[in-house]
């Protein structure tokens, strides 16, 4: 097996958008291509739906179905595609941004009518920040929406893109014709017919040639190429280094319910997309061709079986090959562990596999080894970086409601923060636990999860802050003595012992900062 060859056919990305964008449906018509599925449906059921937001019983059926769709690989023209699923719903918002750590590159989808929504914007930005390559996929132009310039207008400003259409649309809604690949250089009419899955292009070098009149009518034809002229003019040409660099973005129009236009970005990003990328440690630059292995946990899973507190780490191979029964260093731990039946995933299965590859995702059955971001390799002391935790959006005291379970609570509390669930916050001044989460969502998800697989009750009080910040580093100066005292109430420890500064309202988070400018306060849990 060669070794180089692998890593090059491997794309491991992530599609990002706000809900109903058509993400699912795009994920879909993907898998089809690869024959990975044999129909539509199958990856629908992994959505929660937004008549779900205070229905926990479907948040758990929800949570079993996604282990199965959490990653989703399949070949197409001989190409290792895999799949990484971000959950579009806001309040898993922090499951979306750590998934974004492992993937190479996004497709970004926007609803033609809807244009650039909140979602996207802040996924966006987490991209743009790790110069992550994007590809833009315009949806749903077989209804009524914007201008297809006015569209790329927004999506240049609202998300400080800088965007090339890599195809143009031919009319919209009622009126849509097709498209014209402007990377291929061929027309693909639109025939409203859902189940043709290979479509038939038409070659177009030249767009002055008088068969377009006959092929999509004069009037078409000519904003045709009125449309293609001001692209041209206005716009830079595609440049595949600006792309990976994260500086330039293609972008493409289409119909993923129709499944058109859909080939046309499969086939360019297979081409464009970047293969597996070397990956920041706090010890140096890890690249994916290098022999030894080493990866890290973006994501764990509980299982569903209550039973047995079995859990599914996955792990991003970054460099080497990872494999079956061979013993790895857990950094963290300082200790050797070895798998016996890691998974790999297909299309919607998982399956044992004895060797992955860069880019590819292990699912490792842990018994509470792993947390987010811990790093695994073949012996080298590395740690990877950049799994940052944000401010919560909402802080509740958590309480003890069956006084005979309190073990089971705690050690219920500590596995879901290590899955990610939420954030723990532990006041300095009496030992009180907050939980801090991003969506009110979750606390319905902890409260039932705590009581369903660790036998635990709890209950919540509210806790008014306005925004958690990361205090570093730690001095011993007056300054800070004096920050120490005076804001007592509002210090606490993260789960990592960082201490953090309650705000309790943005004027005394800016009267603080005022006050106290020594005292240096962060956004993310993240060191610089
Ligand atoms: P999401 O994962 O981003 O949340 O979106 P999803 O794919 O579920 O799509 C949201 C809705 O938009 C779905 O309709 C889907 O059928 C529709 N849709 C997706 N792509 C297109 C397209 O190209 N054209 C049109 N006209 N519609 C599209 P729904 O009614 O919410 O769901 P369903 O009842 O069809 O399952």
């Amino acid at each position: 097996m060669d070794f180089e060859k692998e890593i090059a056919r491997r794309r491991t990305f992530g599609i990002i958008s706000h809900p109903d964008a058509g993400k699912t449906t795009l994920t879909e018509k993907l898998l089809l291509f690869g024959g990975a599925i044999q129909e539509a449906g199958a990856v629908k059921n992994n959505k929660i739906k937004k008549s779900a937001t205070s229905d926990f019983m479907e948040i758990e059926r929800q949570r079993g179905i996604s282990v199965a769709t959490s990653v989703l690989a399949f070949l197409y023209k001989n190409f290792k595609i895999n799949i990484l699923d971000t959950p579009g719903h806001k309040d898993f918002a922090e499951d979306t941004f750590r998934t974004l750590t492992a993937v190479d590159s996004v497709i970004v989808v926007i609803d033609v009518a809807k244009g650039v929504e909140e979602q996207t914007e802040k996924l966006v930005e987490v991209c743009r920040m790790r110069n992550i390559p994007m590809i833009v996929f315009i949806n749903k132009l077989d209804r009524e929406g914007k201008d297809a310039f006015d569209l790329l207008d927004e999506v240049e400003q609202k998300l400080g893109l800088s965007v090339t259409p890599l195809s143009f649309p031919i009319g919209m809604g009622y009126d849509f014709k097709g498209i014209y690949n402007i990377y291929e250089k061929n027309i693909n009419l639109f025939s409203g017919n859902s189940k043709k899955n290979i479509e038939e292009t038409i070659a177009f070098d030249n767009l002055e040639d008088p068969d377009l009149e006959n092929i999509i009518g004069e009037t078409a034809a000519q904003t045709l190429r009125e449309n293609l002229e001001l692209v041209k003019g206005v716009y830079p040409e595609f440049d595949k280094k600006a792309y990976l660099d994260g500086a330039l973005q293609p972008v493409f129009f289409g119909s993923a319910l129709n499944n058109f236009g859909v080939r046309e970005l499969l086939d360019c990003f297979v081409e464009i997309a970047p293969t597996p990328r070397p990956k920041k440690a706090e010890e140096r630059l890890v690249k994916p061709n290098e022999k030894d292995f080493s990866g890290f946990v973006f994501k764990i899973h509980a299982n569903m079986d209550p039973k047995h507190r079995d859990r599914l780490a996955f792990v991003k191979v970054v460099s080497g090959t990872f494999e079956r029964n061979k013993p790895y260093l857990h950094v963290r731990l300082g200790k050797k562990l070895k798998f016996s039946s890691p998974n790999a995933f297909f299309a919607e299965k998982k399956e044992i596999v004895d060797v992955s590859f860069p880019g590819d995702i292990v699912g490792l059955h842990d018994t509470g080894n792993f947390k987010i971001g811990d790093t695994l390799t073949s012996g080298e002391a590395l740690n990877y970086r950049g799994i940052p935790n944000f401010s919560p959006e909402h802080f509740r005291y958590i309480n003890n409601a069956d006084p005979m379970k309190a073990k089971q609570l705690n050690k219920g509390i500590d596995q879901l923060m290590d899955e990610g669930v939420a954030q723990l916050f532990t006041l300095e001044m009496n030992g009180r636990k907050v939980i801090g989460t991003v969506g009110a969502l979750q606390y319905e998800v902890i409260q039932y999860r705590l009581e369903h697989e660790y036998g635990a009750k709890c209950t919540y009080e509210n806790f008014p802050v306005y925004k958690a910040c990361w205090i570093d580093p730690e001095s011993d100066n007056d300054e800070f003595r004096e920050f120490k005292r005076v804001k007592q109430k509002f210090l606490a420890k993260d789960k990592s012992g960082q201490l953090v500064f309650l705000a309790d309202s943005a004027f005394s988070l800016q009267m603080t900062q005022q006050k106290y400018p020594t005292v240096k306060l962060r956004f993310t849990s993240e060191k610089e």
